[in-house]
């Protein structure tokens, strides 16, 4: 299945509720605990005794989570593949090499699905494979300008190589700001020189979040807090690393502090968590509120999703 053919689930009520479904039967954990539970019971009804029926349960759950949870590392480690000839397709001999410090094939999937609805402003936060990508992209649509933060000197002029050898240059601002201590919101941190990351105009559909590549924590928390402003209502913001500690905290807190956008998991190889801005804050009950709080709790990166996105 080629990127662009990826299904896109509705964001209705209905569609939440099948989430929530999916994410209980589609997961490894919550398969495994279901399997090794009804083990469990079948067991303890047909007359075993207590401590045997445990402990068949309990082995069967954790028999059932490892194949599963190898059979989701094969999905996913299929879709990154697949995506990988996407990106060759449209980047022919100028592809950088992906993986480790470059982004993985899937989460250029993504970028490359956002971009089929015509982002006329994108702005990214590292520059590499994703400032290629996006050009690309943008050369396609005939329109639309990426603006691309960079804070390391001589890697912004291997991006300004690569980009002028695929003959992408025209389509990318690329700004090099290097990284300053800041506070923002009364915390203090180091981000992308403000005075450059000011050069960045309103107006922004989608907005990359892969850099600074920095692995402390918060490092990549400013993004939002400096952009917001400037974000279109509908606009998207993609986080790569999702799976990393730091970058699930961040994610969350954006959500917590920002509740007029929505939080989504993308299962991708280094994971994703994906903002997509609403006109207001969301109108959630308490309850509601409580039972996705719970589920986040319990299965905060839920997998065996195939592209779909998973509300959070
Ligand atoms: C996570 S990388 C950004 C990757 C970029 N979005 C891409 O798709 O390739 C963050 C930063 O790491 C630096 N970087 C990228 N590749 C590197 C490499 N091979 N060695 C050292 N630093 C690198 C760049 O300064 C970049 O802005």
């Amino acid at each position: 299945m080629s990127v662009a053919a990826a299904p896109r689930p509705p964001r209705a009520t209905s569609a939440r509720a099948r989430d929530l479904g999916r994410e209980i039967f589609g997961s490894p954990l919550p398969r495994s605990v279901i399997g090794g539970g009804g083990v469990f019971i079948v067991g303890f009804v047909d007359g075993m005794n207590k401590g045997a029926a445990v402990a068949l349960g309990a082995a069967t759950g954790v028999l059932l989570y490892a194949v599963l949870y190898v059979m989701v590392q094969m999905g996913r480690q299929a879709r990154n593949t697949e995506d990988t000839h996407v990106l060759a397709s449209l980047l022919g001999p100028h592809t950088p090499p992906l993986g480790t410090w470059a982004i993985e094939a899937d989460f250029g999937g993504l970028i490359y699905q956002e971009m089929q609805s015509r982002p006329q402003v994108v702005v990214e936060c590292g520059s590499g494979v994703t400032t290629l990508l996006i050009a690309a992209c943008l050369r396609a649509q005939g329109s639309g300008r990426l603006y691309s933060l960079e804070h390391d000197a001589h890697f912004a002029v291997v991006t300004r190589e690569r980009l002028e050898a695929a003959g992408l240059s025209e389509w990318v601002e690329l700004i090099v700001a290097p990284l300053t201590e800041q506070c923002f919101d009364g915390r203090r941190g180091t981000w992308y020189d403000e005075i450059e990351a000011s050069k960045v105009p309103g107006g922004i559909d989608l907005l990359i979040v892969d850099g600074p590549p920095d692995v402390r924590a918060w490092a990549r928390w400013p993004a939002l807090e400096v952009f917001h402003d400037r974000l279109n209502p509908g606009a998207t913001l993609l986080l790569d690393d999702g799976r990393r500690r730091h970058e699930r905290r961040v994610a969350s807190r954006w959500a917590a502090d920002h509740r007029e956008y929505q939080l989504f998991w993308h299962d991708t190889v280094k994971g994703t968590w994906k903002l997509t801005k609403r006109e207001g804050p969301r109108a959630e009950g308490a309850a509601t509120a409580a039972a996705r709080a719970l589920v986040r709790t319990l299965n905060p990166m839920p997998s065996a999703f195939g592209r779909w996105p998973v509300s959070r």
